[in-house]
């Protein structure tokens, strides 16, 4: 395995890789990985012949009074699980390497941007938008790997590559979670025993409403109360959103038919999760 530390070297090893006639997949991360990040990589190995990370905590996705300096670095332990699954490369630029002074353009996905995640955090997609397409530059891949958990990221680069006509197929992973159904994320490293315990609301709530659609109900409000009830019944969970929405627009939905997502924020402390569950309700 690779590991490079310049936007530079990364992509004459790519350019080297594709010369070569070798697909090659990305999976653009923030570091400290856990099973969530190590499932996109190996999705990537089985498609792939090649297969780059990056590990960037990209400092223009956190909105003010975000947790930049508090965000997990466990850039060693990352590269042994990078080698481990067999990657090829990994990028770990510095913030000067991916933003140089002046730095002035921006990559901004419209409308779905601003629902959702984008209430409570106005200017994150764009920073997503703008170093994922840096990363797609830099990188070149054929394949780029993200997982459902953020399914709102997910929906925004899909529109973002459609927009501006990224040659990259991008692919979309399921949610993988702790045994007790808490959704990986790197933030649940932030909660207390307590909260770590409360947390289990947010997969309780998405279950339940997996269950109700199972169980034949279609009306929206139901459903609504039905995902927001475990959350409001716990004492140290503060809802941000509950929202059903049709799972490619974000647009809420009056009716339940087609693919359809149930979404979740919810603060425990100063933490905030999220967790989303799609079903087809035909
Ligand atoms: P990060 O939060 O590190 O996540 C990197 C990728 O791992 C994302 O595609 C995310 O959806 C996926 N992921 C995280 N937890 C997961 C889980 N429990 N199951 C499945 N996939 C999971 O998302 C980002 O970084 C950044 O916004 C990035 C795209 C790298 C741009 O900076």
């Amino acid at each position: 395995m690779t590991v490079v530390k310049t936007p530079a070297e990364a992509t004459v090893a790519c350019l080297a890789a594709k010369r070569a006639g070798r697909t090659l997949g990305l999976v653009p991360t923030m570091g400290a990985l856990h099973e969530g990040h190590l499932s996109l990589v190996r999705k990537a190995r089985e498609e792939c012949d090649y297969v780059a990370v990056s590990i960037f905590v990209n400092p223009t996705q956190f909105d003010e009074g975000e947790d930049l300096d508090a965000y997990p670095r466990t850039l060693e332990r990352d590269l042994e699980l990078c080698d481990a699954e067999g990657a090829d490369l990994v990028l770990t630029p510095t913030k000067e390497d991916m933003y140089l002074p002046g730095h002035t353009t921006w990559v901004q996905v419209g409308e779905l941007s601003q629902k959702l995640e984008g209430l409570s955090r106005p200017s994150h997609f764009r920073g997503v938008t703008t170093i994922v397409s840096k990363l797609f530059n830099i990188l070149l891949p054929d394949r780029a790997y993200f997982g459902r958990k953020d399914l709102q990221q997910l929906v925004v680069i899909r529109r973002m590559v459609r927009d501006l006509s990224f040659a990259v197929a991008v692919v979309g992973c399921p949610i993988v979670r702790e045994e007790d159904g808490l959704a990986i994320s790197s933030r649940n490293s932030y909660l207390s025993n307590d909260e770590r315990t409360a947390a289990l609301c947010l997969s309780a709530a998405i279950k339940a409403f997996g269950e109700s659609v199972a169980e034949g109900e279609r009306d929206v409000s139901m459903l609504l109360e039905t995902l927001a009830e475990p959350v409001i019944a716990e004492p140290r969970a503060v809802l941000d959103y509950a929202a059903i929405v049709d799972a490619e627009t974000l647009e809420d939905v009056k009716e339940l038919s087609g693919r359809v997502a149930a979404a979740l924020a919810v603060w425990f402390g100063n933490t905030r999760l999220i967790d989303n569950a799609i079903v087809d309700a035909g």
